[in-house]
């Protein structure tokens, strides 16, 4: 089968390229940058999506650039990039011919509020408090497609780590040379998934006719895994000690108040209908998953 993805060129399309590519599909990419393989958005909007067996969003500017600042363009790009991307891909999909069997987006967990101790299953209730909240249900509002010749599949993703990208890559150098550690107290929760399950999930999302609604992106130890655990086990993987905590404010300067949020705090949430719908994890726990990235 045929399946089109936006985003598809970076770190999670990359894996899920890959996982496609070896499970026996045809691939090709929606991007700003035409090459091969690709269609742009534009030719997206001009002419349509061709026939295709499934449609994937996965574009979006990276929030936690260090280079940008935190200032209304900025603001507007994290949004643009990811509402309006899905926005055009959903209309294109609502006036296809044939339109595909199933459409899947890759949201956050930042839809839910920021708790040590509160649960989120894929029933609890968010999208409303916060930016990266609101973000998230406007965006898996402008994935709906009416009419129901499409399956629909949100996966609202953790923290994603692998080698090729991402949270690890950014911090592999700092715990390398032994100054890694936990950020501020260590006690908040990491809500994290490997790229290969979160690529998986997407996968399964697509082939199983019965997946549809939102599907949690997280290990199934996410929910009891906290920042200063996992800055342990990376520690313990690289074999270097990971005692160093990055203080708040350290965080705050460099990424703004409202991203730092996105560092300083964290979600436990359950993937229950992850599971429920069938998907086996390659990646469960954090041991297992720094093992594989980091051999
Ligand atoms: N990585 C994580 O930890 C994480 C966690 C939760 C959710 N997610 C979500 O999962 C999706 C994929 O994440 P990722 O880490 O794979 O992202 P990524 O590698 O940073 O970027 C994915 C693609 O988005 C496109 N893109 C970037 N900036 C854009 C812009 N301003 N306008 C339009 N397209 C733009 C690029 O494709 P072209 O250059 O080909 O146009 C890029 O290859 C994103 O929507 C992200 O929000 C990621």
């Amino acid at each position: 089968s045929l399946f089109k993805s936006g985003g598809g060129t970076g770190f999670v399309g990359g894996a899920l390229t890959q996982l496609l590519r070896n499970r026996g599909h045809e691939v090709k990419h929606v991007s700003r940058h035409p090459g091969k393989d690709r269609i742009t958005w534009d030719d997206l909007s001009r002419v349509g999506l061709p026939p295709c067996d499934g449609a994937v969003n996965l574009a979006g500017e990276n929030v936690l650039n260090p280079l940008r600042r935190w200032d209304e363009s900025f603001c507007r790009d994290v949004v643009a990039s990811r509402v309006e991307t899905t926005k055009t891909l959903a209309k294109a999909i609502a006036e296809a011919e044939w339109p595909p069997r199933a459409w899947v987006i890759v949201t956050g967990v930042g839809y839910y509020r920021p708790s040590p101790t509160a649960e989120y299953t894929e029933e609890s209730p968010g999208g409303d408090f916060d930016f990266f909240s609101c973000l998230v249900k406007d965006w898996e509002a402008a994935a709906k497609v009416p009419g129901d010749a499409t399956r629909q599949v949100v996966v609202r993703s953790g923290v994603v780590l692998g080698r090729e990208g991402g949270a690890i890559a950014q911090m592999l150098w700092p715990f390398r040379l032994g100054l890694g550690g936990p950020i501020s107290s260590g006690c908040q929760p990491f809500p994290w998934i490997h790229v290969g399950d979160l690529a998986g999930i997407v996968s399964h999302a697509l082939e199983q006719e019965g997946v549809h609604g939102v599907l949690n992106g997280v290990a199934p130890a996410a929910p009891t895994t906290t920042n200063g655990d996992f800055a342990r086990a990376l520690g313990s993987v690289l074999n270097r000690p990971a005692l160093l905590p990055v203080p708040g404010f350290v965080v705050r300067a460099v990424f703004g108040p409202e991203r730092a949020t996105m560092l300083l705090e964290g979600q436990r949430v359950v993937p229950k209908r992850t599971q429920e719908s069938g998907y086996r994890y390659s990646f469960p726990d954090l041991p297992t998953a720094l093992q594989n990235i980091l051999d």
